[in-house]
């Protein structure tokens, strides 16, 4: 099972968005997928189930040591599994905050989790203990970058805390792909793309996630890009990152310049 983790410190940066339409469209594909929600702001959640509350969500797995596969709800519309969040979640950070290990709780459970060919973890906008826990239950992780609020130092940040967990917590967790996301082109945001493509190489997907209003729509029906539009620019695009996810890009090892030392300009 391959699990990949959608991260970014930077809030409204379509992790979820990614999230929800990546997991229908590996499912489209053929792929058993199970997503985890875990941002206590339930936007996976409420992506794919509406309102709907649930008696269980990944609180409970990661406080009441709850199984996963009994927290799972099945979404028929999406074509996946899914662990919900609810705002609860906010308290479990501090309800393991004592526990040894509380960094891999979530690790503990997803490593007996069989039958999917993929897990994928929507995490929230914060470097937090969910964040850490989400970040080591996988193996590879994709962070999805806006080009308008591109910052270096951001990225820094979140790659100084990627290193700690690996070697810090014994984690696998690298950042294998970047997804340029919410692309709208002008001038600005042309040359934050050079930037993006610049530092992280060819880590990069060829896909670009179009800004498409579409895809707040669909979030907003509770449906998957291909079901709400699926001739639109939004639907296109989930629907070519998931064969470039598929085919095992976020597999390729030190592509590009990123993380060579010496290769990197100053300043930038
Ligand atoms: N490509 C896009 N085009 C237009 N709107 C988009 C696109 N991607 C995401 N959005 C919208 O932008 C907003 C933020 O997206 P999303 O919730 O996916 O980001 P996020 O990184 O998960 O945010 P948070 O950090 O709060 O968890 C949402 O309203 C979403 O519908
Ligand atoms: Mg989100």
């Amino acid at each position: 099972m391959r699990r990949i983790v959608i991260a970014n410190q930077k809030g409204g940066v379509a992790k979820t968005t990614t999230s929800v339409n990546l997991a229908a469209e590996l499912a489209r594909l053929g792929y058993k997928v199970l997503l985890i929600d875990m941002d206590p702001q339930n936007s996976a959640t409420s992506a794919i189930f509406g309102t709907s509350n649930f008696e269980y969500t990944v609180y409970d797995v990661m406080v009441n040591k709850m199984p996963i596969s009994q927290v799972a709800q099945h979404s028929d519309t999406f074509g996946i599994d899914v662990v919900p969040s609810d705002i609860g979640l906010s308290g479990a950070p501090m309800r393991i905050s004592e526990q040894i290990g509380r960094e891999k709780v979530l690790f503990h459970y997803v490593r007996n989790v069989k039958g999917y060919d993929f897990l994928l973890i929507d995490a929230p906008p914060s470097l937090g203990l969910l964040t850490v826990n989400a970040l080591t239950a996988c193996n590879e992780l994709l962070v999805t970058i806006c080009p308008e609020f591109f910052s270096l130092k951001g990225i820094k940040l979140l790659e100084e805390i990627v290193e700690n967990v690996r070697t810090g917590l014994e984690s696998e967790i690298e950042i294998c792909g970047v997804v340029i996301t919410r692309y709208r082109e002008r001038v600005v945001t042309n040359e934050a793309k050079n930037a993006i493509r610049n530092y992280f190489g060819n880590k990069v997907f060829q896909t670009i996630i179009p800004e498409n209003i579409k895809l707040e729509e669909a979030h907003n029906a509770h449906l998957p890009i291909y079901k709400y539009d699926a001739k639109s620019k939004g639907a296109e695009a989930y629907a070519n990152l998931a064969k470039e996810v598929a085919k095992g890009q976020l597999k390729r090892k030190g592509a590009g310049n990123h993380g060579k030392k010496g290769t990197r300009k100053k300043g930038r």
